[in-house]
């Protein structure tokens, strides 16, 4: 960048987010590893009927998500009055990886045409996208700023394999339907981007749908500029879904947003508030459909993540006073190690082994071994300076609390239609 030229707006999501920080954000969410976002597989399904519905809405179904599955076409065929005649037998999805496989979701408007084009922004390690593409069809490109994530993202759509889905075209005169294969690795359909929100290497007017989920690049104080490039790249009546949990609610008073911004431990970026967070959505252009607040999910998430960081801690004091005993048994001579080696057993789980039966004690080993593999010092990861989880945790649940529960905020927006931009 020559030594005059304006800074490119949100840079600080550059040094903000490194290789690392998912490595560190997994070890103390509570939701698997490929959604890391409030609500998991949960909160994507409701993302997705949410979409679906408004896009029904807006008219857009038929023009645009027309392939579907085989087995979601054949039941949409099979659920008209006059069953036309097939031509062509039809195999199943044949998705694999490891996501969750709701049914695909009933075909509305079968005709050939082509799968709906959507973006995914801030899209960690791709689990959602290389899951929609895997079972609703659409094309998805997934835009991350941490280069590691990106690289996860299509390692993981890539284990899925490849899919067989159905074309078909209604012929109304002849009451025949022409059915094609398509075969297509989820690869093809689920694509990653390595780039910022706020510039990202994607041509004008080309997505139907972008979504966010948790997307921590909309938490930048200059978010306006984000959303600016999320209406250039989408269509002319394109729609824009996202919700951000751990941002201020609607309708906190001044004074707790001001201590809250303030505060060194409730995170990396500056928040504004939900009020204005939606009024940047509206500031660059776009039309809201939806807004909402986001304090159910929050408050579970949060409570989660909470119980999950005092096992942690549970498990860490019990290695200390494992080792402590250790230490003094092996000063205090021969014969005291026993003691050592039970104090290790009750210490697994932070005191509670002594309560239970040899069962419990082999499950909390168990549990152990899985989660150590996750742990991670705070502080540095990778590249990557962690904030002290605990604390942030702390005062996330701290002023939510203050708040009387009300966090984040959700909004489903729609760019105009060229005649209204
Ligand atoms: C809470 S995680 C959510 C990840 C993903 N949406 C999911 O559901 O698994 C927030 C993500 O935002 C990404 N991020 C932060 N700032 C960004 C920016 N300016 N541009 C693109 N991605 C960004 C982080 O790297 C991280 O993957």
């Amino acid at each position: 960048m020559a030594p005059d030229a304006e800074p490119e707006p949100g840079a600080a999501d550059y040094e903000q987010y490194k290789d690392g920080f998912h490595d560190w954000l997994a070890t103390y969410w509570p939701e698997p590893r490929e959604q890391l976002h409030a609500g998991g597989w949960r909160r994507t399904a409701e993302m997705v009927a949410d979409i679906k519905r408004h896009l029904a809405a807006a008219g857009a179904t038929s023009s645009a998500s027309a392939e579907t599955s085989a087995s979601a076409a054949i039941s949409a065929l099979a659920a008209t009055s006059k069953p036309p005649r097939v031509g062509t037998a039809a195999s199943a999805d044949t998705a694999g990886g490891g996501s969750p496989a709701p049914a695909p979701a009933p075909c509305t408007a079968p005709c050939l045409g082509r799968p709906l084009e959507v973006l995914d922004i801030c899209c960690g390690e791709g689990g959602t996208a290389a899951h929609l593409a895997a079972t609703e069809g659409w094309r998805v490109t997934g835009v991350d700023i941490v280069e590691s994530a990106v690289q996860a993202a299509r390692a993981r759509a890539q284990a899925y394999g490849s899919i067989v889905r159905v074309a078909c075209q209604y012929d109304t005169p002849a009451h025949a339907v022409r059915l094609r294969l398509l075969y297509e690795a989820v690869s093809d359909r689920a694509t990653f981007v390595h780039a910022s929100i706020f510039k990202m290497p994607v041509p004008a007017d080309s997505y139907d749908v972008v979504y966010g989920q948790d997307p921590d690049g909309l938490a930048n104080p200059e978010r306006v500029h984000a959303f600016r490039e999320i209406l250039r790249v989408l269509r002319p009546g394109g729609l824009f879904y996202f919700w951000h949990h751990w941002v201020p609610g609607p309708g906190w008073p001044a004074r707790l947003l001001a201590d809250y911004r303030a505060d060194p431990l409730t995170g990396p970026a500056p928040r504004l508030s939900h009020e204005e967070y939606v009024a940047d959505v509206q500031a660059a252009g776009f039309r809201l459909l939806h807004v909402s607040d986001c304090s159910q999910l929050a408050a579970q998430h949060l409570g989660a993540m909470e119980q999950r960081v005092k096992r942690r801690q549970g498990r860490q004091q019990g290695q200390q006073q494992a080792a402590a005993a250790g230490a003094a048994a092996e000063a205090t001579g021969p014969g005291a190690g026993a003691g050592g080696a039970k104090q290790e057993g009750e210490g697994g789980k932070g005191g509670e082994g002594a309560s239970g039966g040899g069962q419990k004690v082999v499950e909390a080993h168990e549990e152990e071994e899985e989660e150590e593999e996750e742990e991670e010092e705070e502080g540095e990861a990778g590249g990557w300076t962690a904030i002290p989880i605990t604390g942030w945790l702390q005062r996330a649940l701290h002023y939510s609390e203050l708040a009387g529960g009300r966090m984040g905020v959700h909004v489903v927006a729609l760019k105009p239609p060229a005649a209204a931009l």
